[in-house]
C-alpha cells in the first residue's frame, strides 16, 4: 500500500484490457486527459460515502442502475431524463415503504467500457476482436471498428461531463419534486396490468403528501422535497482513464478517483494481485466489488482486508450476483466469512448478471421472473444471516425497450426484436423497473414489521 501511485497498477497482472496499436498515440491522450476538470469533487465522494456508512448500519437503503454500456449513439438528453426519472419513482416507492432514506446513484456519466466473456467475436467464418465498449471500439462489425481508438477516452469524457451536467441540473432545478415525481408514479399504477396492487401503495403515498402539505411542509417550504442528491458509478475498467483522472485532492490531500463518485471492480477483473484491485485500493472514493459464484469467502475477506483496511463505513459494497438458482447456496458463505471478521460493508444485489440467457431467436436476454426470484431470495438469506440487504443495482433504462422477458407486461421472445437497442446486456424498461421497486418496496415493509 505504501508504495501506491496512480500508476503502480501498470506493474500487476491486468485482464480485459484493449491493445492499442499505437503507443505514443495512447500517451499523447493520456497527458491531455491529465489536465481536463475534474467530473465529480472529491468532497461530494466523501458525503455518499457517509451516506454509503448509513446503509452499511442499516438506516438507508442503496439503489444503483442505469445502462450495461452507455453509448455515443445514445447520448441523448431524453434517455439520460427518463433514467434519472425511473430513479427516482423507484426510490420514492422504497423510501415509503422501508422508511429509510434511498441513496440514489446512476450507472451513468462514464459507463462506458465493458469486460467480455472473450477476446473475439465470430460471425460466419469471420473473427475480429470483441466490442469493448464505446470508450475503446465500436460496436459494428467491421475490422475497422474494432481497432482500440485512445481518442474515443476524449470521446466519453465529453459525453460524461454533459450528462452530468443535466444530472445536476435535474435533481437541483425541480424535476426531482416529490410531488412530481409521485405524479408519475400514480400514472404507471393506474396504467399497469397489476395497479390493484400499486394503487393501495400509491394512493397511502398520497395521502402522506397531503398530510405533509396540510402542516406546511410543501416542495417549496423544504429544499429537500424538491432536490434530491444523485450521484454517478461505473465499472473502473479503462485503467489508462481512470489514472488520468486520479487527482489529490487539495483538503485532505488523499487520491481520487474523480471521474465518478463511486466506482467498481467488476466480477473478472478481482485478482488480489491484480492490477484493477491495485488500482481501487489506493483512492478513497466509496468502491464496490462484484461478487460472483466463483468468488471464495477467504478471497473476499483478502480483498475487503487490502480495499478497505481501516474498515470504514461506507467504504465498500460488496455487490452480489449470483444468479436465481445460486444464491441460497452461495451467498451465506461470504456473508459468515465477512461476518466472522467483523468488516463493515454494504451488501447489494446485482440480480442481473447472474440471470442471462439465450432467447430462442438469438437474443441475449434475462427473465424478470428470475431476476426477482434473485432478489427475493438476497432478502431472504439476509433475514436468516441477520444481516442488513442494504441495497440493488440494477441494469435498466427509462425507455421502453424491449430487451428483458416477461414482468406484467408480458414481453415475449418475439417482442425483442421490436426496440432491442441495449449496446450489452438486457436492461429492464421502465415498467419492469417500476414494477421491481413496488416488490422490493413489499419486502422492506415487511422487514420494517418485524
Ligand atoms: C456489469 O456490471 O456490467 C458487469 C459486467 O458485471 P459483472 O462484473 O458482475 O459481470
Ligand atoms: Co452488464
Amino acid at each position: 500500500m505504501s508504495n501506491w501511485t496512480p500508476s503502480s497498477w501498470r506493474e500487476k497482472p491486468i485482464l480485459q484490457q484493449p491493445v492499442y496499436p499505437d503507443a505514443e498515440h495512447l500517451k499523447r491522450v493520456e497527458a491531455e486527459l491529465k489536465h481536463y476538470p475534474p467530473l465529480v469533487f472529491a468532497g461530494e465522494a466523501r458525503n455518499l460515502k457517509k451516506q454509503l456508512g448509513e446503509v452499511t448500519n442499516g438506516r438507508a437503503f442503496l439503489l444503483q442502475g442505469g445502462d450495461c454500456a452507455e453509448s455515443f449513439s445514445e447520448f441523448h438528453a431524453d434517455n439520460i431524463r427518463d433514467t434519472f426519472k425511473v430513479l427516482l419513482q423507484m426510490s420514492v416507492v422504497m423510501t415509503f415503504a422501508s422508511g429509510l432514506p434511498v441513496v440514489k446513484v446512476g450507472r451513468m456519466g462514464g459507463q462506458f467500457a465493458k469486460p467480455r466473456s472473450s477476446d473475439n467475436e465470430t460471425v460466419g467464418d469471420v473473427t475480429l476482436p470483441s466490442y469493448r465498449g464505446d470508450i475503446i471500439n465500436a460496436i459494428d462489425f467491421s475490422e475497422q471498428a474494432r481497432v482500440p481508438n485512445p481518442e474515443r477516452m476524449i470521446h466519453a469524457y465529453n459525453q460524461s461531463t454533459a450528462t452530468l451536467n443535466l444530472l445536476r441540473a435535474f435533481a437541483s432545478g425541480g424535476l426531482a419534486d416529490l410531488h412530481e415525481v409521485h405524479k408519475w408514479n400514480l400514472s404507471f399504477a393506474k396504467q399497469s396490468a397489476m395497479s390493484e396492487k400499486y394503487d393501495e401503495l400509491a394512493e397511502q403515498i398520497d395521502s402522506s403528501l397531503r398530510f405533509m402539505e396540510a402542516c406546511g411542509v410543501t416542495s417549496k417550504t423544504y429544499r429537500t422535497l424538491r432536490e434530491t442528491d444523485f450521484y454517478t458509478s461505473h465499472e473502473a475498467l479503462l485503467l489508462n482513464y481512470e489514472e488520468a483522472f486520479t487527482r489529490l485532492d487539495s483538503t485532505t490531500g488523499d487520491w481520487y478517483d474523480v471521474s465518478s463518485h463511486m466506482l467498481w471492480i467488476g466480477d473478472r477483473t478481482r485478482q488480489l494481485d491484480g492490477a484493477h484491485v491495485e488500482f481501487l485500493s489506493g483512492v478513497k472514493n466509496p468502491i464496490a466489488i462484484k461478487a460472483g459464484p466463483s468468488m471464495d469467502p477467504d478471497d473476499l475477506v483478502r480483498l475487503a482486508d487490502r480495499l478497505n483496511p481501516a474498515n470504514e463505513a461506507g467504504r465498500l459494497n460488496i455487490i452480489v450476483r449470483m444468479g436465481a438458482d445460486k444464491v441460497e447456496e452461495g451467498m451465506p458463505k461470504l456473508i459468515r466469512a465477512i461476518e466472522r471478521e467483523g468488516h463493515k460493508v454494504v451488501w447489494s444485489c446485482d440480480p442481473m448478471h447472474g440471470n442471462i440467457m439465450k432467447s430462442g431467436n438469438g437474443y441475449k436476454t434475462r427473465k424478470v421472473d428470475d431476476i426477482l426470484r434473485e432478489m427475493k431470495q438476497f432478502f431472504h438469506v439476509h433475514g436468516a444471516e441477520g444481516t442488513f440487504a442494504g441495497g440493488v443495482h440494477l441494469e435498466m433504462t427509462g425507455k421502453n425497450v424491449t430487451e428483458c422477458l416477461g414482468g406484467s407486461f408480458r414481453i415475449t421472445e418475439d417482442d425483442l426484436q421490436g426496440r432491442y437497442h441495449t449496446h450489452c446486456d438486457p436492461r429492464l424498461n421502465s415498467d419492469q423497473s417500476l414494477e421491481l421497486a413496488f416488490m422490493i418496496a413489499d419486502t422492506l415493509k415487511a422487514a420494517r414489521k418485524n
